[in-house]
C-alpha cells in the first residue's frame, strides 16, 4: 500500500480521527460496519454500473467492502481504494489478499488533494466516504479531474440527521433527554451532503454534469441481539460517554439498551435510515 500522508489542512481533524481512534474502532469491527448497509447495495451498485474493463476509484474506501464488490465486477479492469485511515486500509488489504483479488490497490491519502493521474478512472464511487471533506468543491474537482471525460460518479450519502432514525434514537439515548444539538448541516461529517441543492451546487461547480439525487430508505443493522448491538454502539460512541459523569453515563447506557431492545427484529437489531444516491458524470 502506498502512503502519501499529504493531508489538506482543512481535513487535518478528520485525518486525526480516521487515522486515530475512530478508524481503529472501524478497523477492529469491520465485520459489523461492512454488512450494516447491505440493504443499500443493490441500488448503489446498479447506479455505479461497473463494466468488466472499468478502472474504478473508491473514495473513502475504509475497510474495502465496496472496493472488493466493484473489483469482482471490474474483473478485467482495476480498482484503487483511497482512504485516510492506515488501520482500515490494513484490514482492506488483508481482505483483498484473502479473496485473491488481483486488480485492487490502495493508497492512504486525502482524496481532496491526492494527485491522481488525470483521466485515469472510468468511475468514482463512494459508500458514505465522501461527506467528510473540509473543502467539498476542491475535493470533487480533484475527483472530476481523475475521471476521464464522460466518467461516472456514484455516491451513497446520508440524508439529514432528522431523517435518520438510527442517529436520532442513538444520540437521543446517549444524551438522555438533555437536548440534542444536531451537527451543523454543512460541516464535514455524516450529514454534510444531506441537502440535495447543496450537493447539486457542489458537484456542478466541481465539473460534474447531470447530477441526480434520489432518495432511499433502508434499515441498517447494529447487531444480532440487543446486548450485542449495545456493546457495539456504546463502543462506537464511547467519546460521547466520556463527556458524562458516572450517573449520567449509567443513565445513557440504560437508555441505549432500551433503544436496542425496541428495535430487535427477527433479522437482528435494525433501525431506519435514509440516504441519497447521487449520480453524475464528467
Ligand atoms: C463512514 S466511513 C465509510 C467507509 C467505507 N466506505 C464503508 O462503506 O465501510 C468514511 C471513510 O471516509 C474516509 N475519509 C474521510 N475523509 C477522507 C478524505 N479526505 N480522503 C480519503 N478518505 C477519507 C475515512 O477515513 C473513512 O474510512
Amino acid at each position: 500500500m502506498v502512503s502519501t500522508h499529504h493531508v489538506d489542512p482543512a481535513n487535518a481533524e478528520q485525518a486525526r480521527a480516521w487515522d486515530g481512534t475512530e478508524g481503529a474502532y472501524w478497523a477492529a469491527h469491520a465485520e459489523r460496519f461492512e454488512p450494516a448497509l447491505t440493504d443499500y447495495e443493490d441500488a448503489f451498485f446498479a447506479a455505479a454500473a461497473i463494466a468488466p474493463t472499468d478502472r474504478v476509484l473508491d473514495i473513502g474506501c475504509g475497510t474495502g467492502v465496496s472496493t472488493r464488490a466493484v473489483a469482482r465486477r471490474a474483473s478485467a479492469g482495476a480498482v484503487l481504494g483511497v482512504d485516510l485511515s492506515s488501520a482500515m486500509l490494513e484490514v482492506a488489504a488483508a481482505a483483498v489478499e484473502r479473496e485473491g483479488l488481483g486488480n485492487v490497490a490502495f493508497v492512504q491519502a486525502d482524496a481532496q488533494v491526492h494527485p491522481f493521474d488525470a483521466g485515469a478512472f472510468d468511475v468514482a464511487i463512494s459508500r458514505t466516504g465522501a461527506m467528510f471533506f473540509g473543502d467539498p468543491p476542491a475535493a470533487f474537482a480533484n475527483i472530476a479531474r481523475a475521471l476521464r471525460p464522460g466518467g461516472r460518479l456514484a455516491l451513497l450519502v446520508w440524508q439529514p440527521f432528522e431523517r435518520n432514525e438510527w442517529m436520532v434514537e442513538i444520540m437521543g439515548a446517549l444524551t438522555a433527554g438533555r437536548g440534542l444539538a444536531p451537527p451543523p448541516p454543512d460541516a464535514p461529517g455524516p450529514f454534510s451532503m444531506g441537502d440535495p441543492d447543496r450537493v447539486r451546487s457542489i458537484l456542478t461547480s466541481s465539473g460534474f454534469a447531470d447530477v441526480e439525487v434520489s432518495g432511499l430508505e433502508e434499515r441498517i443493522y447494529f447487531g444480532t441481539d440487543p446486548d450485542d448491538a449495545h456493546r457495539f454502539v456504546s463502543g462506537l460512541l464511547a467519546w460521547r460517554l466520556e463527556e458524562l459523569d458516572d450517573a449520567a453515563r449509567a443513565c445513557a447506557l440504560d437508555a441505549l439498551h432500551r433503544t436496542m431492545r425496541a428495535h430487535h427484529t427477527p433479522v437482528g437489531v435494525a433501525l431506519g435510515s435514509a440516504a441519497w444516491l447521487v449520480t453524475a458524470h464528467t
